[in-house]
């Protein structure tokens, strides 16, 4: 198997188009859709989405919960719920690793090989991104660490200034 490295790839992009097992939703706690990313998943999926996620009954922040992809490339949506960010001192460090985590479970559990993130609490949660993308880097690393069976999990960057931040961190923390 891959070393962690090797299995992390950073792109620039639309998520609702990556050609993987899963991707990842930013949603809220309603699972009812929303804005940003979870706006662009929920139309590109089609309504069935919504459906089987008014069947869930919501989601509580720093979990996740899978559902189809419908019309999506992606077989499945992992839909997590990051913190609001309220300063750094409520928690929000490790809420937001924990999407990772509980998402890179979940994907592990339905047999995702392949899984693409966004940005998780990074636009309407304004947590500060660069601070984001260190926990969501060193998270999915020390998942990677302990497993062989995830394949590859690429960082989906909407823009290409959030495209340099993630860069920037993986080169600080992995080396070029
Ligand atoms: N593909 C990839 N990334 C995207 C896309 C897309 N199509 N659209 C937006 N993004 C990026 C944003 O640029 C940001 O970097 O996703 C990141 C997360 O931003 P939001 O979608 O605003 O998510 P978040 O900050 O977690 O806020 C979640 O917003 O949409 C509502 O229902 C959602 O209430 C929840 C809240």
């Amino acid at each position: 198997m891959k070393g962690v490295k090797e299995r992390i790839e950073i792109v620039e992009g639309d998520i609702t188009k990556q050609k993987v097992d899963a991707i990842v939703n930013a949603a809220n706690t309603s699972l009812l859709g929303g804005g940003g990313v979870d706006g662009a998943i929920h139309r590109a999926a089609g309504p069935e989405l919504l459906e089987e996620c008014k069947k869930i009954g919501g989601c509580p922040t720093g979990e996740a919960r899978v559902t189809k992809g419908y019309r999506l490339p992606a077989k499945w949506v992992i839909h997590t719920v990051g913190p609001v960010w309220r300063g750094g001192n409520a928690n929000e460090d490790e809420l937001l690793a924990s999407c990772y985590r509980n998402s890179l479970k979940a994907a592990k559990e339905i047999g995702a090989k392949t899984v693409a993130f966004p940005s998780i609490s990074t636009g309407a949660y304004r947590f500060p991104i660069d601070r984001a993308s260190e926990i969501a880097l060193k998270e999915t690393a020390k998942f990677l660490e302990n497993d062989d069976f995830i394949e590859k999990v690429i960082f989906v960057c909407f823009g290409e200034q959030a495209l340099n931040i993630y860069k920037e961190t993986f080169k600080r923390l992995f080396g070029d």
